[in-house]
């Protein structure tokens, strides 16, 4: 039975285990078995470090070496793949060494990017770095990033058909402020949201499954595109090292030009650089040969450097934390703070410390929630009450009333 490898990245019963489960329902209505491994119930140690350790090596050889489909699904923090995922990626560069068969790339593969946010770039560099691990060993066949808050003009594939809303550029520039976003979108998706993110998974899975029946060299990228997209990874990000009109692809290393043709501006990718990417069997034995050219230089220019570099080596101080314990102050410091007022009219108005105000609509459910804090009620609130307001993972507000015990959250939609 032909199967796929699923790597899941984030929490144990989260977001992308999610999706990736419904990735795994459509391989399989094509007689594909789906293996998951969820990283955060191994061990997971970051590099450098040996085999012996942690899961990571096992992680490897099921995810690189196994002859099956790869389907790599990370969660988005500080705007790019967390930590678990750089973990895993980052010790994969011995694993290609002993085996350099395997960034052939004989086998195909998919992504999953999942992310609280959906607007301001939250999310930017998400993509580009699971491309980079991906891409290494598979044919990229389909790649989402399914941005949890739904703004439909930073998730791709909401935009049916192909097609941008027309005000796309605009939710991407930087002069609209953040709090019009919600005001200038209106897209109410509610959790019609995660259905259709469920169901673009599933077609992931089948995209995945169709392409493991195919020859290699007809296997095609069924994604959706960006306007402006690597012909390679299919990231729109672009990294400009000099000066315009000259681009590369950060991630595969593919060069662009930006030129104008009749009045619209699109990039000329180097075709030569796309057939040799950064991560093809080529590019990487280029790198690792050039590595062992240049560490012997470099081995030669320390040498020559010796009595500069012990005196730099001789400054400074080490710290490490306290061995006797105790409380970190950050233990008593809230994330951010601010002042609720209740308006009268069933709203709540927090203003923050930098003088930011947003206000709430208090409707049933956060009565129930406030109801349950010991003693209050929403009538029963101080009429300005010192809070706390914190982001939960969906991206939504959530005050926390600190000073009472038990304490509970109330959530309400920004
Ligand atoms: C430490 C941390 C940092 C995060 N940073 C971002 C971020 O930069 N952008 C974003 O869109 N979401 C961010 N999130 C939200 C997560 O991407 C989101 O909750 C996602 O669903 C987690 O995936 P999971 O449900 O599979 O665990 C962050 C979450 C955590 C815990």
């Amino acid at each position: 039975m032909k199967k796929i490898i699923a790597l899941c990245c984030g929490s144990k019963n989260g977001q992308g285990v999610t999706l990736v489960k419904a990735a795994a329902m459509g391989a399989a209505e094509f007689g594909v078995e789906t293996e998951i491994i969820r990283a955060m119930e191994l061990k997971v140690k970051p590099a450098p470090c040996s085999p012996k350790e942690d899961d990571v090596l096992w992680i490897l050889e099921k995810c690189l070496y196994e002859d099956a489909g790869l389907i790599v699904a990370a969660p988005c923090y500080h705007c790019r793949a967390n930590g678990y995922f750089y973990n895993i990626a980052e010790r994969s560069r011995p694993v290609f060494s002993k085996r350099f068969d395997v960034l052939k790339k004989t086998r195909v593969g998919a992504t999953i990017g999942v992310a609280g946010n959906g607007y301001d770039g939250w999310a930017s560099m998400m993509m580009t770095s699971m491309n980079e691990f991906v891409q290494h060993t598979r044919v990229l066949v389909d790649q989402i990033q399914v941005n949890r808050c739904g703004m439909k003009e930073w998730n791709l594939w909401m935009q049916q058909d192909g097609q941008r809303t027309h005000k796309t550029h605009l939710a991407r520039t930087q002069d609209m402020p953040y709090e019009k976003n919600w005001e200038t979108f209106p897209q109410n998706y509610g959790t019609d949201f995660l259905n259709m993110a469920i169901e673009r998974a599933k077609e992931l899975g089948r995209n995945v499954a169709r392409a493991m029946d195919m020859p290699i060299e007809e296997v095609k990228y069924v994604g959706e595109e960006a306007g402006v997209a690597c012909p390679v990874c299919h990231c729109n990000t672009l990294l400009v090292p000099e000066d315009l009109p000259h681009v590369y692809c950060p991630v595969c290393s593919v060069r662009g030009k930006i030129v104008d043709t009749d009045g619209k501006m699109k990039v000329e990718w180097n075709q030569a650089d796309a057939k040799f990417p950064r991560f093809s069997h080529d590019g990487v034995r280029h790198h690792v040969q050039w590595l062992r050219d240049h560490g012997e230089w470099n081995r030669k220019n320390e040498a020559a450097a010796a009595d500069k570099i012990k005196e730099v080596s001789a400054y400074g101080k080490f710290i490490v934390p306290d061995s006797s314990g105790g409380t970190s102050v950050l233990e008593n410091i809230p994330e951010f703070y601010g002042l609720v007022t209740q308006n009268g009219d069933g709203k709540l108005t927090v203003v923050s410390p930098d003088g930011r105000s947003m206000t709430f609509l208090v409707d049933s459910n956060t009565k129930v929630a406030i109801d349950m804090v010991e003693g209050a009620t929403v009538a029963g609130l101080e009429k300005e009450q010192r809070i706390e307001v914190e982001y939960d993972a969906s991206n939504n507000l959530a005050l926390k009333i600190k000073s009472r015990p038990g304490s509970h959250r109330l959530h309400a939609r920004h």
